[in-house]
């Protein structure tokens, strides 16, 4: 397994893999890797020939306020989840060679997609999804990359991005790996206590409420959210930020469930931020 820090290296590397005709996979990352991580990592190994995971904490999709400074890391351990995976190249380069002295462009994506959902309460939070992604497949160049459905609004986005620049690369999108009580796994975990923690299923708790509430036939959002937010209310512990319903691929609001939707939440329970959702397919 290579280390590397430089893009000029990474696009080398890229370069002769594809020379050769070797298939190459991607997963980027924030570090701090987890079963969801590693679930990402071994749906792209069983599809590529050089398998490259990114591992880089992207300062401009944090805003003022979040969780920049105190973003867990622990890169050697990182390492070693790595080569256990037969990752061949971790691209771990720095802030400044992301971003160097006088860095000034950015891909923003625009419309209804990065308005609603987290965009709405994290505004900026795109922008800095869509640049660093952008960045990173220039950089690594790959055939295809992997995403997870954990985090549904950013996979629709990359798809848009990926689709209006034109860049010749398959983005996957992977299921929402779980803990056994359905909590879903994300490095931001970490900052629950032991009693958060406890209540934290709840979200998944409301959104197979949710399916269930769809799948018998009512297709009211309103009468579905208004349930989901009393299960996660229950637990007297989270701040709601959205209970919300959209189409599951551009994000609309919709007044009627009648085709695939996207059913997401997300909440503050103590110092974590938690986001889940599930796409509900009524038919
Ligand atoms: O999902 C993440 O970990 C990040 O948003 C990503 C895609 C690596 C971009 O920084």
């Amino acid at each position: 397994m290579e280390i590397v820090s430089s893009i000029s290296r990474m696009q080398e590397l890229s370069a002769l893999a594809r020379r050769d005709g070797r298939i190459i996979g991607f997963v980027p990352t924030m570090g701090y890797l987890h079963e969801g991580h590693l679930s990402l990592m071994r749906i792209a190994r069983k599809k590529c020939d050089v398998l490259v995971v990114s591992i880089f904490v992207n300062p401009t999709q944090f805003g003022a306020g979040e969780d920049l400074a105190q973003y867990p890391r622990n890169i050697e351990r990182d390492k070693k989840l790595c080569r256990e995976e037969g990752v061949d190249v971790i691209f771990l380069p720095d802030e400044r060679e992301m971003y160097p002295e006088n860095y000034s462009t950015y891909v923003e994506v625009s419309g209804n997609i990065t308005n609603v959902l987290c965009g709405y309460f994290r505004p900026g939070h795109f922008r800095g999804v869509a640049t660093v992604v952008a960045k990173l497949l220039n950089i690594v160049q790959p055939h295809f990359a992997v995403f997870g459905q954990k985090d549904g609004q950013q996979l629709a986005v990359i798809r848009r991005m990926v689709r209006d620049l034109n860049y010749p690369v398959e983005i996957v999108g992977a299921p929402t790996v779980r803990e056994p009580d359905g909590l879903a796994m994300s490095s931001r975990n970490e900052y629950l206590t032991p009693k958060e923690r406890k209540v934290a299923p709840k979200i998944y708790e409301s959104l197979m409420l949710a399916e269930k509430m769809i799948q018998s036939g009512i297709f009211d959002p309103e009468i579905v959210k208004d349930r989901m937010r009393r299960v996660i209310e229950e637990a007297k512990m989270f701040r709601i930020q959205y209970v919300e319903i959209v189409d599951a691929e551009t994000l609309e609001p919709v007044k009627k469930i009648e085709s695939p939707v996207m059913v997401a939440v997300a909440a503050f329970l103590g110092k974590a931020r938690l986001i889940d959702n599930i796409v509900v397919n009524p038919r």
